[in-house]
């Protein structure tokens, strides 16, 4: 039998044979020199695609980042967005999963993290067809519209009297968790006094819970023969899986019993699902998976990208009062916002794709895996490499933006840009196979929100608080908060009567 001792030496040597290996056979991108084991795992700084684009200017539009023992290829400019996500899409649309995401997917029998195969592509036409068609999220407006207002009317009474200031992000989330609840499983999470239910606390905290396990053991993830260092905690994954299955079993249950009582099923993602379970053969383990990934995908981007956007706008008065005059000539001072006016609302639309130019949610967007040795920008990625496409310093390249850092709206009316995967220098949703399928739904959010808290109030920084001096870093992460929420004075400008919740059963 070999010695512990003898294995311990034939590791690392094994590791720089198999580096050597690959620069022998492959002409893999250039990057930082690798440390022996750990790769650049401790060379990355925490914001990550600003680190990214500084090293584009050291290494170019193509490199390589080795996490461990994995390849990492990070492409910046829109040329290369184009070959990977367009060109080359086919090669480069499996995911990698780590082993808590292969635990919190069900080993991919969802959508995020699912390879591509007949089962993504089963899984992904439920969503295009069924989940995201136009006339569902049509049909699911008024939800949508119902929690605005819910927001504007705690902004007033948290406010309006005292003339403080609020921090946005606080009801951005309180939004964003019952929209989402309700479009999703088709309950709003609230007692008889108005607070977060017992159901709704559980449900937050299993997803609050399922961000701390999926960023558990990141180090011994990209190490694989380390792992035996760090063991799983198999019996969290499995209680969380467990809380998750309750929890949505609970509320199926309500639902059949709900439908067997009124002989109908409602819009919302969940009873939809549970109608063509037969038709598109779901499994349950899918459609608990599916409801999650909605949860993680499409909770925190839209409130993300408003809170980007109203710092934006706090620090740029001139954009704010322009939004704020086409608001007041087509909307006017004796109704408010819904979402049939934002075709009329041209300044605002371009108000909102300016500030995901700026502040895309997810700057590397997710990862995707070859699934086939490939060829990007002239060298080779072989099979089984992750590629990162910096949408966020592909969006500030000088080569396609003119003055790239400032806040500008207007260059969206002297050009009509697509967002939503068609032009390669804006991608806030990716593009190709694996686009965002809730991109519709986030525009649609995000416009409506920011419309409405435009509307409803003039917004102005805290007293002492200089409009430059507003924090416009990143927390580090996969989606992109704001490092210090943004606070501002909200001012009341419509009247009183227009502040109240217009509520609506669900649908
Ligand atoms: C402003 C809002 C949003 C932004 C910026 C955004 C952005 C993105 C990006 C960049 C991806 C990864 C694409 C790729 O891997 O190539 C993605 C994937 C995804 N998004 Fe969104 N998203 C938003 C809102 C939503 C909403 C509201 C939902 C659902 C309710 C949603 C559901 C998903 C799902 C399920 C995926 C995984 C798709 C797949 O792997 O095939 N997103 N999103």
């Amino acid at each position: 039998m070999a010695s512990p001792l003898l294995i311990l030496f034939s590791l690392p040597l094994a590791v720089v044979l198999y580096h050597l290996f690959y620069r022998l056979r492959y002409r893999i991108p250039p990057g930082p020199r690798p440390w022996p084991v750990v790769g650049n795992l401790y060379d990355v700084k925490p914001v990550r695609f600003r680190c990214f684009a500084e090293w584009a200017q050291l290494f170019g539009p193509t490199f390589s980042v080795w996490f461990g023992s994995t390849l990492n290829v990070i492409v910046s400019s829109s040329e290369l967005a184009k070959e990977v996500l367009k060109e080359k899409d086919g090669q480069l649309a499996d995911r990698h999963r780590s082993r808590s995401a292969v635990k919190l997917s069900r080993d991919g029998k969802d959508l995020i993290w699912a390879d591509y195969g007949p089962h993504y592509v089963k899984v992904r036409k439920v969503c295009t067809v069924v989940l995201f068609s136009p006339k569902r999220l049509e049909l699911l407006r008024p939800i949508r519209e119902d929690e605005i207002t819910v927001m504007v009317e705690s902004i007033y009474q948290d406010s309006a009297a005292s003339g403080k200031s609020v921090v946005i992000k606080k009801y951005l989330a309180s939004m964003a968790f019952h929209n989402i609840t309700r479009l999703v499983f088709g309950k709003r999470f609230v007692n008889s006094e108005g607070e977060v239910d017992k159901q709704g606390q559980e449900f937050k905290a299993i997803a609050i819970n399922g961000l701390k396990l999926g960023a558990s053991l990141a180090v011994s993830e990209h190490i694989p023969w380390l792992r035996w260092m760090f063991p799983l905690d198999e019996d969290a994954f499995t209680q969380h899986g467990v809380r998750m299955e309750r929890l949505t079993r609970e509320i199926m249950q309500e639902h059949t019993l709900a439908r067997q009582k009124t002989g109908g099923a409602k819009q919302h993602f969940f009873d939809a699902l549970l109608t063509l379970k037969d038709e598109y053969d779901l499994s349950e383990d899918t459609i608990i998976a599916l409801l999650w990934d909605m949860i993680a995908a499409g909770m925190d981007t839209p409130a993300i990208s408003v809170e980007w956007a109203m710092a934006e706008l706090v620090r740029n008065p001139r954009v704010q009062e322009k939004v704020q005059e086409e608001l007041d000539r087509v909307i006017g001072h004796e109704r408010i916002m819904t979402e049939l006016d934002i075709p009329n609302l041209p300044y605002l639309q371009c108000v909102v794709k300016e500030s995901l130019r700026l502040h895309p949610p997810t700057p590397l967007m997710l990862p995707h895996r070859s699934n086939a040795d490939v060829k990007i920008g002239g060298y080779d990625i072989p099979k089984g490499s992750n590629v990162h496409v910096n949408v966020w310093a592909i969006a500030r390249d000088p080569k396609s933006w003119k003055d790239p850092l400032e806040f500008r709206p207007e260059r969206f009316l002297e050009e009509d840009v697509d967002i939503k995967g068609h032009d390669f220098r804006l991608l806030p949703f990716g593009a190709g196979r694996r686009v965002c399928p809730g991109a519709q739904l986030g525009i649609d959010l995000a416009t409506s929100m920011i419309g409405h808290l435009l509307h409803h109030f003039r917004w102005t920084p805290p007293a002492g608080v200089r409009a430059e001096d507003i924090d416009m870093g990143e927390n580090p992460g996969t989606v992109t908060y704001m490092r210090t929420p943004v606070e501002a004075v909200p001012t009341p400008r419509l009247p009183a009567d227009l502040y109240k919740r217009v509520a609506v059963v669900d649908i």
